[in-house]
């Protein structure tokens, strides 16, 4: 880790380059979530696989996650997510000049993701692509679209969180498909130009960033996939999960504290932390690590499971719902994930949160994804399928 720097000479972003502040940053002007609407409980999962409720709940903290029904994707859940942070945002989908999706459940393998999120949401002009960083994907694709923005190569982005992991779970194995759900956030990132003479005690929007990715875990958490390597095709989890422990306990803490330091800043001045909600455990490890107190730490973890890359902007939108987040407050998030990966960023929140209202114009069913036909669903077992459904129809009925 690096040593404190006089404010005179903090950097953002890095430790090369000049040491004066760079005049443009990025802010949130925009976000919104959604989630599928069938809620699966650690009870409905006993008569799955051999588990219990005490058992999920004591391990990890979840106690029910969002499982995709027929016809919604990461795509879709994407588009919806995105079309709502636009509507915050108070935008039309061509003030957009780049979308970027971060996934590792994508609907395709080509087009991507990202491409059926333009289409879906009117935008006529935007760059379009997803980016394959696992749970850290947030924080990464954060991090393309603040250099994107920065470099002056557009003024607005959407940075999209996505997944549908229930899709690349092994329903029979126990040790990982208790864990993760399915869901998507969104911001709207915009350029800001500030005056020459800014301090960082008071700049507002993005104000560091540290990203890390270690080879030596790619096989602790992984999914075999692609065709690259000539085997059978296998698109489920696999995962080391005593390893992955180990690892997030690790990392998060060093990542969120380095990304803090960068900022000019103390973890005793950051006002939230929204990690990545892949479970309790270990995000009360990295409360006593780093002496941050668990209420100051935003845990959605309960209702959603581990969304992966979505976890963090979903957690952002209820965070901001929930008055956790006004405007001059400091939140940091931290993520970690396959690869392995891991990121944070810290930024000076400078909306008004009561624009989150504007969410609730976007009528989510005028919100489709193009498919070709014979487009089929993807494996999830008959009788949880069926539940998923059954609940998905029932809350529209309703
Ligand atoms: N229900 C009941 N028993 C179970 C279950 C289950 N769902 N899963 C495992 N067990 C059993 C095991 O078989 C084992 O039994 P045994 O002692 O008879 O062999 C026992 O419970 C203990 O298993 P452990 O793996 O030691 O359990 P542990 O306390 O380590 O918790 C867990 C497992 C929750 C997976 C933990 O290791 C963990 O959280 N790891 C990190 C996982 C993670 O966050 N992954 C996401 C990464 S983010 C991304 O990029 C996708």
């Amino acid at each position: 880790m690096s040593t404190p720097r006089s404010e005179a000479t903090q950097r953002i972003g890095g430790e090369t380059g000049s040491a004066a502040l760079p005049n443009r940053t990025t802010r949130i002007i925009g976000w919104g979530h959604e989630v599928p609407a069938a809620v699966v409980t650690n009870k409905d999962l006993e008569s799955v696989v051999d588990t219990t409720d005490e058992w999920i709940v004591s391990r990890t903290g979840i106690r029910e996650r969002r499982i995709a029904g027929t016809g919604e994707t990461t795509a879709s859940l994407g588009a919806i997510a995105a079309a709502r942070a636009l509507a915050v945002a108070g935008l039309d989908a061509d003030a957009i000049d780049l979308i970027v999706v971060a996934t590792l459940t994508p609907d395709h393998l080509m087009p991507s993701t990202a491409i059926l999120v333009k289409e879906a949401i009117g935008s006529t002009r935007a760059a379009a692509f997803d980016l394959a960083a696992a749970c850290s994907g947030f924080p990464y694709a954060y991090a393309v679209a603040h250099g994107f923005l920065t470099a002056g190569l557009g003024q607005r982005a959407l940075v999209i969180g996505a997944e549908t992991l229930s899709r690349s779970t092994d329903w029979s194995d126990r040790s990982t498909c208790v864990l993760f759900g399915d869901g998507a956030g969104a911001i709207v990132l915009e350029a800001i130009d500030l005056p020459a003479d800014q301090v960082l005690a008071k700049r507002p929007g993005t104000l560091s960033f540290e990203l890390s990715a270690d080879p030596a875990g790619a096989y602790y958490l992984w999914i075999p996939g692609g065709r690259a390597t000539g085997a059978a095709p296998d698109e489920t989890i696999k995962m080391d999960g005593a390893k992955t422990y180990a690892y997030a306990t690790r990392t998060m803490a060093a990542v969120a504290l380095a990304a803090i330091e960068r900022a000019g800043l103390t973890a005793a001045a950051v006002d939230l932390v929204i990690p990545h909600q892949a479970n309790l455990r270990i995000i009360e490890s990295v409360s006593k690590s780093i002496g941050y107190p668990m209420e100051k730490i935003f845990v959605n973890l309960d209702h959603y499971g581990n969304t992966s890359a979505a976890s963090i902007p979903i957690a952002i939108s209820e965070a901001v719902a929930a008055g956790r987040l006004k405007r001059g407050d400091v939140f940091c998030t931290v993520a970690f994930g396959g690869g392995y990966t891991s990121g944070a960023f810290v930024t000076r929140w400078d909306a008004d949160p009561a624009n989150g209202a504007r969410a609730a114009s976007v009528n989510a069913a005028d919100i489709t994804i193009r498919r070709p036909e014979g487009a089929v669903a993807a494996p999830v077992p008959a009788a949880l399928r069926a539940l998923v459904d059954g609940r998905r129809s029932a809350r529209e009925t309703a």
